[in-house]
């Protein structure tokens, strides 16, 4: 029950104030979001690379409010995407962006995202890499697949998520499947009402399952964006059944989660991205990792205490 009131705090500015002082934060932030800066973050990639790991870079940051953080945004995606380049990191590396940091939620804000996430696709397709488009909560999400779907006439490779907990995703899911699209299937990390998704972690689980068999069996490029074993497993069992190679899905896992799992299933000849977020504004992103394991959170509280 910890979780929804976790997000409930994910949007609070207080919470955002209080937790972002805290001196023990930054500590158990680390885990998540292994640095602030590009020059913190190129050596991780490196790490990851040499170990046969593939990764999508996210500048954390969300729910901006003016224009001008919105151009800073992209301008921040800019400056990574040209890190990349001379390190010869561009095949290895993608970029997952967040359309509400691009201006998304601002008035005009559907066309000053696309204005915005337009250069940084330019210039990912420019070093021979992709973009794939965050799902946020599920009132961004018609704005999101229009964008995508834009951004695809000239850049067929963008990707986009979806999210299992969504009783829509069944139908987003054939409709992505048949147009051959890269997807990345996730269960879903926001507070969502019940008239929109599923609340019972057993029944996400059962309609994540029957999205990943639509995009198997479908013509696109599945991307399974989970750390759950058994999902892994029915993802293998899928691939077989549909005679994929392992060159035609990947596998997809946050960075400080089950990295052991990440190294294992690289080690076997899968693709194994690592999302790999990083930046100062690490609030949000933070606090759903807090949400999906309450663990997490009682390691957090006991180290405020002790301290
Ligand atoms: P589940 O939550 O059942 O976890 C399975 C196991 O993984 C747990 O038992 C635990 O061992 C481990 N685990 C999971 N989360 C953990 C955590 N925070 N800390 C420690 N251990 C943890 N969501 C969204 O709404 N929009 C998006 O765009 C994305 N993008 C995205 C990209 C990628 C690559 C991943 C892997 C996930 C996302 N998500 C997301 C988040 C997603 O919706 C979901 O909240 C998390 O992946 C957790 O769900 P699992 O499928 O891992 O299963």
């Amino acid at each position: 029950m910890l979780g929804p009131v976790i997000l409930a705090a994910s949007r609070s500015d207080k919470m955002r104030r209080i937790v972002s002082a805290a001196p023990v934060t930054k500590p158990v932030v680390d885990r998540f979001i292994p640095g602030e800066t590009v020059d913190q973050v190129i050596p991780i990639v490196t790490g990851l690379a040499d170990r046969g790991l593939e990764v999508t870079l996210d500048v954390v940051g969300e729910d901006i409010t003016t224009p001008e953080q919105a151009a800073a945004a992209r301008d921040a995606y800019l400056e990574l995407i040209g890190r990349l380049e001379p390190l010869g990191l561009g095949t290895r590396a993608e970029m997952s962006v967040k359309l509400s940091m691009f201006g998304q939620a601002l008035p005009g804000g559907h066309e000053l995202a696309l204005a915005n996430v337009r250069p940084v696709v330019e210039a990912a397709a420019a070093i021979g890499t992709t973009v794939t488009l965050d799902a946020e909560d599920h009132t961004t999400l018609d704005s999101m697949f229009a964008i995508h779907e834009e951004l695809r006439k000239d850049f067929p490779q963008t990707g986009c998520v979806i999210q299992a907990y969504l009783f829509r995703t069944e139908e987003d899911a054939r409709r992505l499947a048949a147009d051959g699209s890269r997807v990345r299937l996730v269960k879903g990390a926001y507070k969502e009402p019940a008239s929109v998704a599923h609340q019972d972690k057993a029944e996400i689980d059962l309609a994540y399952v029957r999205v990943l068999k639509t995009l198997m069996a479908g013509s696109g490029y599945p991307m399974i964006g989970s750390h759950d074993p058994r999902l892994i497993a029915v993802t293998q069992e899928l691939a077989r059944r549909h005679g994929r190679k392992l060159d035609e899905y990947e596998f997809q896992m946050l960075y400080g989660i089950r990295s052991e799992e990440h190294v294992r299933l690289a080690a076997e000849g899968h693709r194994m991205r690592v999302y790999t977020a990083y930046g100062t504004d690490w609030y949000g992103y933070f606090m759903r990792r807090l949400a999906e394991k309450p663990a997490n959170l009682l390691f957090f509280v006991r180290s405020m205490i002790t301290k």
